[in-house]
């Protein structure tokens, strides 16, 4: 069994944990900057990095004290090294490289997607490799075959905007503030999803990839021309986001082989009836559906934590002069 200590600051969450291989949470802390950046409608790179450097050292002290754990006893300090914003991810990267010369513990440096893609996985012990994950974020949009750790191979990608931004953005057109995904969620229930027709972009495409800059520009269209409610339009929007979902995942499946789970990760995987029309469609292809709880599913250090419990057994850890990566495929 082993014990790592988990470092996220790739965008607006600042935050730290600690886990153990068998899947304990032993302890965790997440300051959110949503009140900092709400203003300019969208993260602020510069204001997001100085939040973190200042917040960072008193949390990792405070969940320290909370799993009453010393620093020592840990296996691994893993960070997120990106991709992502990179003052932010800088912050992260060195507060670790700190921690573990000053204690022996070996860094893990962590790839912020792998953390979503592991994070079922911390979840629910019956996830098992191979997977299909759909990962739906504010920085990202893609469907990747998670063959084991270290094993992933990327099916699709947005070729414009990733899920979480069309959702972001739909929330600024519509003046409904930010982060914008739960707003529009919470407005698209009291919505018709058929009164407002609006484009499915790469639907039925031989190419495998996303796209949302359309959608998005066909929600500012719909807006402006006042016919509409924002109700109507949230609803139309989040239900061509799903069926645009359905249709990529259903041209995944056609070409990657034999799976038998579909597992959702991410911050769009908050999203209900996203969630729902994901275990439906699971229901018709035989597949197992999981989505981690919510907490796991937005930004989080678990699992950067968790994502350095499963590489513990490989024997794997990096030097202390590894670089911060903004761009870091999977
Ligand atoms: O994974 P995450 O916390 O950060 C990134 O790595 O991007 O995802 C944040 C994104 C934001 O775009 C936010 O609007 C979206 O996830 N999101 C949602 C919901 N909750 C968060 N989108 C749709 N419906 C939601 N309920
Ligand atoms: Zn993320």
């Amino acid at each position: 069994m082993g014990i790592v200590l988990g470092i996220e600051s790739s965008c607006d969450e600042t935050a730290v944990a600690i886990v153990a291989s068998d899947r304990r949470i032993l302890a965790q802390r997440i300051a959110s900057q949503d009140e900092a950046h709400a203003p300019y409608g969208g993260v602020v790179p510069e204001i997001a990095a100085r939040a973190h450097a200042e917040r960072l050292a008193p949390m990792i002290e405070a969940v320290l004290a909370d799993a009453d754990i010393e620093l020592f006893e840990c296996d691994a300090i893993a960070a997120t090294a990106g991709p992502g914003l990179i003052g932010g991810v800088m912050v992260g990267l060195v507060s670790a490289k700190a921690l573990a010369m000053a204690s022996g513990v070996p860094l893990m440096a962590i790839n912020h997607l792998e953390g979503h893609a592991l994070s079922p996985r911390l979840a629910d012990e019956n996830v098992v490799f191979p997977y299909l994950l759909l990962l739906v974020s504010g920085g990202h949009c893609q469907i990747v075959l998670v063959e084991g750790v270290g094993k992933y191979r990327r099916l699709a990608t947005t070729i414009d905007d990733a899920l979480g931004e069309a959702f972001d953005k739909t929330a600024k057109i519509l003046g409904l503030g930010y982060p914008g995904g739960p707003a529009v969620e919470r407005l698209a229930r009291s919505g018709n999803a058929t009164a407002v027709p609006l484009p499915r972009p790469m639907k039925g495409s031989a190419e495998p990839h996303f796209s949302f800059a359309g959608l998005k520009s066909a929600v500012l269209r719909a807006h402006q021309s006042g016919e509409h409610s924002l109700a109507d339009i949230a609803a139309s929007f989040q239900a061509a986001a799903i069926d645009c979902i359905l249709d990529r995942l259903d041209h995944a499946l056609a070409r990657c082989g034999e799976v038998s789970t579909l597992v959702v990760a991410g911050g769009v995987a908050a999203n209900g009836p996203i969630r729902s029309a994901l275990e439906q469609l699971a229901r018709q292809r035989d597949l197992t559906f999981t989505a981690p709880p919510l907490a796991l599913c937005t930004d989080n250090a678990a699992m950067i934590a968790w994502a350095g419990c499963e590489r513990l057994p490989l024997g794997q850890s990096d030097p202390l002069d590894i670089a911060a990566r903004p761009r870091w495929p999977l």
